[in-house]
């Protein structure tokens, strides 16, 4: 990582960069650490900057977008932001019709079931893609050495909304398709991961110094129909960066038996949710793989002293990575005082921290 003409020098010294490369830091105390979701609703200068803008239309505002990245960099002095934008962007901007629904998430005015919905997918023009290479390129120029994690959906976590029209609590819908009509599953899932590869490219090409694929709902699968119906089109939207040489992060939620799998459709960092400890994680990926993660949300609104033994915990399991970032198992909850994450930032920075 590095040899990219856009971020050779800017910040391959950076500890989350070192890190994903599988670096430890000089202190082994302290981590490099970002938090998922750390740009939104849990910060009141993200309220004031979004108020009377929908969702998609702040991501879709180059200097919106940039000022709401920089907030929580600004805020907590975690060390990288992450591109503010949404797992949908690259589909709207193919022409599918998704809104962002406060307290919801995204909702699709026409479902994709059959063979025909699928065939009616448009292919994403790059051009399309202006506003987020924008919106990138600006918020680089004002981190200077701190670097800008770019991001995607994987393919299945996007057909599951796609196949659903909406958030669904099991993906149902979308894993029966996968076996009712695996052909049109696969068409599908190929559309998906060209799409969000070419998301993610552009991001990187702008200027971000490593991506991470949310493949939030691959819990929902058993490993036998990841491998089989999932991992080769996560593989290809990963194949769109492979040229490029910036680190990969792969996340899910409620993937410890998934971990493998995940790696080795061309990460080079696993995210780990909070369902299973970073040491297990890491004897699972043989001890070779960078890690990340794995605060688990529910303790954030918990007394300090018990959220902070908590995360010195998840640093200590975290130290039998070859490398570990600390983040949080899954986003940041609306309602989390922020106080709280900029604590655990100073923990992490090895700073003396008091209630
Ligand atoms: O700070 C960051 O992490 C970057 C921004 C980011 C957003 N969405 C902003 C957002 C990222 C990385 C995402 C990814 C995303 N979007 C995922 C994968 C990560 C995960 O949480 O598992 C998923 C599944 C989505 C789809 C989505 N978009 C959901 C489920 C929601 C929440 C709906 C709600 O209101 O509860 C969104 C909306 C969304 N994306 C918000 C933000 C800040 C909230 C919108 C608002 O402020 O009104």
């Amino acid at each position: 990582p590095g040899s990219h003409p856009m971020i050779d020098g800017r910040t391959s010294h950076a500890a989350v960069v070192r890190a994903f490369s599988g670096q430890r830091p000089e202190d082994p105390e302290t981590r490099p650490v970002w938090f998922m979701r750390q740009a939104g609703r849990s910060l009141p200068e993200y309220r004031a900057t979004r108020a009377g803008v929908a969702m998609l239309d702040a991501c879709l505002d180059p200097a919106l977008a940039s000022e709401i990245t920089l907030q929580p960099v600004r805020r907590h002095g975690v060390d990288a932001g992450i591109f503010f934008s949404d797992i949908v962007v690259p589909l709207r901007l193919a022409g599918v019709a998704v809104d962002i629904v406060p307290g919801t998430g995204p909702v699709f005015e026409h479902p994709v079931r059959t063979a025909d919905d699928v065939a009616r997918l448009a292919p994403l023009d790059p051009d399309a893609l202006a506003p987020v290479t924008e919106g990138v390129a600006l918020t680089v120029a004002e981190l200077g050495s701190t670097p800008l994690l770019g991001f995607a959906g994987a393919p299945f976590t996007l057909a599951s909304y796609l196949v659903e029209g909406g958030p669904s609590k099991d993906q149902l819908r979308a894993r029966t398709l996968m076996h009712a009509d695996p052909g049109t599953w696969q068409a599908l899932m190929d559309w998906c991961a060209d799409v969000t590869g070419a998301f993610l490219r552009a991001q990187v090409l702008a200027g971000t110094s490593a991506v991470q694929l949310f493949d939030s709902w691959a819990g929902a699968l058993s490993l036998a129909d990841y491998e089989a119906h999932v991992a080769p089109a996560s593989r290809r939207a990963l194949s769109h960066v492979a040229d490029l040489d910036v680190p990969v992060v792969h996340f899910g939620t409620g993937t410890g038996e998934l971990l493998v799998a995940m790696r080795d459709v061309g990460a080079d960092v696993v995210g780990v949710d909070h369902r299973i400890p970073l040491d297990e994680a890491n004897r699972r990926l043989g001890g070779r793989t960078p890690l990340q993660g794995n605060i688990d949300p529910a303790y954030l609104d918990a007394p300090w002293p018990v959220l902070e033994a908590h995360v010195r915990d998840v640093i200590r399991r975290g130290g039998d990575a070859p490398a570990h970032v600390l983040n949080l198992g899954h986003g940041v909850p609306p309602a989390t005082d922020p106080e709280v994450l900029t604590r655990i930032v100073r923990v992490a920075h090895g700073e003396d921290v008091r209630a």
